[in-house]
């Protein structure tokens, strides 16, 4: 009750509303809800994704202005190969439609764009201009904006235990003195930090096979929003959630 007339009368987050030493370095967003969303105004599921895509563009350039330093974004699981081959057509599609018109602005902004997720499957198109990119952007210093396609935790830590294993039956590495830290140098988010802040839109309170070890310690935020929905205020609002959290990591 307390809680709810507090945020009633809290101001709306706004930039200048943030504490600007406490921004979380790296944030996580499962984007859900463009099938819904569409549903909700009897467009086809597809059209939800392509207006998803905008709600790239715009969090991208809130996450950039607020100095956040890495943006990581679930575009396609390992799962979502399942859906109908209509719909991964399209979804396929939209990190080389997105590319082609904001590139050249991510470039102006510094942003270094990468890609964490499996090559395999990809249509060449997709991987094709994500490497364009990835390549363009490789020196540039600003907002890491990192897409997770074709990505899935459990096939990235199972592929990293046969690499482990590998490693010592090779005799590179001795199976009693492994680390934490070796196992998070090969996972596919080895160099990143663990997200700070994972943010899941449209009232689902699942983590999905996304980041399942990165996200140990992570703050979890959820909202009812349809990720094209999702505006620069929600986003801030995250933030401004996440700046009143007490982060303990299993201490006092
Ligand atoms: C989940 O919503 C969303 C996806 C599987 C795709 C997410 C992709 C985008 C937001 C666009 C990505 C853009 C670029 C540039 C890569 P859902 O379809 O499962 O929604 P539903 O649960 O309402 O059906």
């Amino acid at each position: 009750m307390l809680d709810r007339i507090r945020s009633r009368f809290r101001r709306k987050p706004s930039v200048k509303t943030l504490s600007p030493d406490n921004i979380p370095q790296h944030v996580a967003i499962i984007m859900d809800g463009n099938g819904r969303w569409a549903k909700s105004r009897g467009l086809p599921r597809v059209a939800g994704h392509h207006s998803g895509m905008k709600a790239v563009k715009r969090v991208t350039m809130a996450a950039d202005r607020l100095g956040i330093k890495y943006l990581t974004l679930y575009a396609f699981s390992t799962e979502n190969w399942k859906r109908p081959k209509s719909e991964v057509d399209f979804l396929m599609k939209l990190p080389q439609e997105f590319l082609a018109i904001e590139l050249e602005e991510l470039i102006a902004n510094n942003v270094q764009v990468r890609m964490m997720g499996y090559k395999e499957g990809l249509p060449s198109h997709t991987l094709q201009a994500l490497e364009t990119a990835i390549e363009r952007t490789a020196g540039n210093t600003g907002l890491v904006l990192n897409f997770a396609l074709n990505y899935g935790s459990r096939k990235e830590m199972m592929d990293t235990v046969r690499q482990l294993c590998q490693e010592a039956a090779e005799g590179h590495l001795q199976p009693g003195g492994l680390t934490e830290a070796d196992f998070e140098a090969r996972l596919l988010s080895g160099g990143m930090p663990d997200p700070d802040l994972l943010i899941r839109t449209s009232g689902e309170l699942r983590i999905s096979n996304f980041m399942m070890w990165q996200l140990a310690y992570s703050e979890l935020w959820f909202t009812e929003v349809y990720w094209p929905e999702f505006s620069e205020e929600h986003f801030l609002e995250a933030v401004s959630e996440y700046q009143r959290r007490a982060r303990r990591y299993g201490g006092l």
